[in-house]
């Protein structure tokens, strides 16, 4: 882990005029293929933010945009489509204050629970995931196709929690922040 925990990080509402923005960071933080998602261009995040019920979320830490995440909300359920961080400000809390905040977004949208994928080999986010609330609920196997030199595919874990009840400990103060900035 990288990061400095001196500074708090911020979250902010994202959207089309952020495109280009996201699509760096988005490429950063999923490079190195640990996390299986193959990195989005532009066309990608202009549809998926595009679709109804679709927020981003983008992460300043030390007055560096160096995170996101991308909701979407449909009905009483929301997606987590993508969280990320950049490898040079992991381990500072931006991912949790990132998740955090698109919890309590999806909430104030209408969300009761929030669903999302992981690459079971995806150490790191798993153990973030199951820090903030979220649990087990299904399994896709041979879900993402593995980026490496042997073709292998990798699994995935469904994780889910309700957005209820964002009291946790591990929530660094923005349970009440639901609104977008
Ligand atoms: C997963 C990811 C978003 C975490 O972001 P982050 O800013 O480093 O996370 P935080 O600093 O908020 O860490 C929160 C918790 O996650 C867990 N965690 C984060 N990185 C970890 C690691 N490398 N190993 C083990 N646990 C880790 C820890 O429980 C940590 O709490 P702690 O610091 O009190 O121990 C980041 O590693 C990332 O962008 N990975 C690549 C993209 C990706 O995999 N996205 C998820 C796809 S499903």
């Amino acid at each position: 882990m990288t990061g400095s925990r001196d500074a708090e990080p911020k979250i902010r509402a994202a959207g089309m005029a952020d495109l280009h923005l996201l699509v760096a960071l988005h490429a950063r933080c999923f490079d190195d293929g640990a996390a299986l998602g193959e990195p989005w261009d532009a066309r990608a995040i202009a549809e998926i933010l595009s679709m109804p019920g679709t927020f981003g979320l983008l992460a300043d830490h030390c007055r560096t945009p160096c995170g996101l995440a991308i909701v979407r909300v449909t009905v009483d359920e929301a997606e987590l489509l993508t969280i990320g961080v950049d490898p040079a400000h992991r381990g500072a809390g931006v991912g949790s204050a990132l998740l955090w905040r698109a919890l309590a977004a999806a909430r104030s949208e209408g969300a009761k629970d929030m669903y999302l994928e992981v690459a079971e080999s995806n150490r790191a986010a798993i153990a973030l995931y199951v820090k903030s609330g979220f649990e087990d609920c299904g399994f896709r196997r041979g879900y993402y196709a593995a980026r490496d030199r042997i073709p292998r595919s990798v699994s995935a874990i469904v994780m889910a929690r309700e957005t209820r009840d964002l009291s946790s400990p591990g929530n660094p103060g923005a349970v009440s922040a639901g609104s977008l900035t």
